[in-house]
C-alpha cells in the first residue's frame, strides 16, 4: 500500500507538467506505477443534471437536488447510491468522478494509459452505460461537433498524445540520442468500425462486413495510415457518414451499436470503444426489431463483463460469446495489456444506475 501511495505521488508530479513526452525512467515509473494498480481498471463517472433534463422529465429544481444527492461520490474511490426505501449501497472504484469532474480530470487519469500504449503494450477503454448518460461526451466520440478544447473527451486528446510522442521522439532521432534508436518508424494507423445487431460493420469501407454466419477469422479492417491530427478527424467524420447511410433502416443507430476507434503505433494497439447503451428492455413498451436489439447489445455486454471479470480471476476466459469480445480478443488477452472501463450514470435514472454499478461491481469483482 505504502509502495502504491509513493508511485501515485510521483506520478502525480510526472503527469503535473503536462508533457506529451516522457524520458525514459518516468515512462518506466509510470508503468509500475499501473502495474501496481492491476491491468483492469474500473472508472465511474456522474454527469451533471442539465437544463435539457428538466423539459424531458418535468422536474423543478428543487426535486433534481434531491435526486442529485441520491448519487454521492464519498470520496475519490467510493460511490453510494440511495434508492427510496433502502439503504444507501457502496460501490469502489479505481477513480469516481462526480458531476462536477472537468474533461481535464478525466483525462489526467487516462493519460498513462495512453502512454502505456506508446511504450508497446495493447490498451483498451471502454465507456459504458445508459443512453444519456454520458459515454459519448467522455469518450468524444462525436467528431463533427465542433467542441473547444477544454471539452473535448478521450479520443482528440489520445490522438494528440500520440502524435505529441511521435514528434518527441522524431526530434530525438534528430539529437541522436540513444532511446531514439528504439522508436518506430511506422506512423499511425487508424481503422473504425461497429457492431450492430452482432455484425461487425468497416466505417472506412462498407463492403467489409462480418454478419453472424460468416467468419471473423478472415475479416480485417481498412487501416489507413495518418500524419496529422486533421486526418484523423476526417477519417473520422467519413466513419460517421457511412454511419449514417446504414442508419436509414434503424434510427438512432449510434446509441444502438457499439462504436470502435482503433489506433495502431508499431505492434500496439488501442482500442477506443463508446458502447452500445446498456438500457434494459422494457418489455411493456419494446417489441419487435428493438427488443431484439436490445438484447442482441444486452447479450454482448454481458459477454464483456464476463470477459473482463474472467481474466481479473484468472479462469478460462469465454472470448467467444459475442462479436464484441472475439473482437477484442486479441488485444485484451495479450499479456502487458491493460484495460478500462468507464461507467457513465445518468443520475436522473436511479434504477438503471444501480444496473450499471452491478455491472461495474461485476467486472471489477473485489468491488461489491
Ligand atoms: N460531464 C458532462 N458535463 C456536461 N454535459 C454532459 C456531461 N456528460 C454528458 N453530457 C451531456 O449529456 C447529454 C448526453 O450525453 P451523451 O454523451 O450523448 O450520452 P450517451 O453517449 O451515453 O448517450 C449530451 O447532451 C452531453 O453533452
Ligand atoms: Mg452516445
Amino acid at each position: 500500500m505504502e509502495k502504491l501511495a509513493k508511485l501515485k505521488e510521483r506520478k502525480e508530479q510526472i503527469i503535473a507538467r503536462k508533457e506529451h513526452y516522457y524520458p525514459k525512467y518516468e515512462k518506466h515509473l509510470l508503468n509500475q506505477y499501473l502495474e501496481y494498480k492491476g491491468n483492469i481498471r474500473v472508472f465511474v463517472r456522474v454527469r451533471p443534471i442539465l437544463s435539457q433534463d428538466f423539459k424531458a422529465y418535468g422536474g423543478t429544481q428543487e426535486s433534481f437536488d434531491v435526486i442529485q444527492k441520491a448519487i454521492q461520490a464519498l470520496n475519490n474511490s467510493q460511490l453510494s447510491i440511495e434508492l427510496e426505501k433502502s439503504p444507501p449501497q457502496t460501490f469502489n472504484f479505481d477513480a469516481v468522478f462526480g458531476p462536477q469532474s472537468t474533461q481535464d480530470q478525466v483525462y489526467a487519469e487516462v493519460k498513462h494509459l495512453i502512454q502505456s500504449f506508446l511504450d508497446g503494450n495493447d490498451v483498451s477503454i471502454f465507456a459504458y452505460g445508459q443512453t444519456g448518460s454520458g459515454k459519448t461526451y467522455t469518450m468524444g466520440t462525436e467528431m463533427s461537433k465542433q467542441t473547444s478544447q477544454g471539452n473535448q473527451g478521450i479520443i482528440p486528446r489520445a490522438v494528440r498524445q500520440v502524435f505529441g510522442e511521435i514528434q518527441g521522439r522524431k526530434d530525438q532521432v534528430q539529437e541522436g540520442q540513444e532511446e531514439a534508436k528504439e522508436a518506430r518508424e511506422d506512423g499511425m494507423r487508424v481503422s473504425v468500425q461497429e457492431i450492430y445487431m452482432d455484425s461487425i460493420r468497416d466505417l472506412l469501407n462498407l463492403q467489409n462486413v462480418i454478419t453472424q454466419n460468416n467468419a471473423i477469422s478472415k475479416y480485417e479492417p481498412e487501416s489507413i495510415t495518418v500524419t496529422n491530427e486533421a486526418q484523423v478527424f476526417t477519417l473520422l467524420r467519413k466513419a460517421e457518414n457511412n454511419r449514417v447511410v446504414a442508419e436509414t433502416m434503424c434510427n438512432e443507430r449510434s446509441s444502438r451499436s457499439h462504436s470502435i476507434l482503433q489506433i495502431k503505433l508499431g505492434k500496439a494497439t488501442l482500442n477506443l470503444i463508446d458502447l452500445a447503451g446498456s438500457e434494459r428492455l422494457n418489455t411493456t413498451k419494446v417489441e419487435g426489431d428493438r427488443q431484439k436489439e436490445t438484447l442482441a447489445i444486452n447479450k454482448s455486454l454481458s459477454a464483456l463483463a464476463d470477459v473482463i471479470s474472467a481474466m481479473k480471476e484468472g479462469r478460462f476466459v469465454p472470448y467467444r460469446n459475442s462479436k464484441l469480445t472475439q473482437l477484442l480478443q486479441i488485444y485484451l488477452g495479450s499479456s502487458s495489456a491493460k484495460t478500462l472501463m468507464i461507467v457513465n450514470l445518468n443520475p436522473i435514472s436511479l434504477n438503471e444506475s444501480l444496473c450499471s454499478l452491478r455491472f461495474a461491481a461485476k467486472v471489477n469483482s473485489c468491488s461489491a
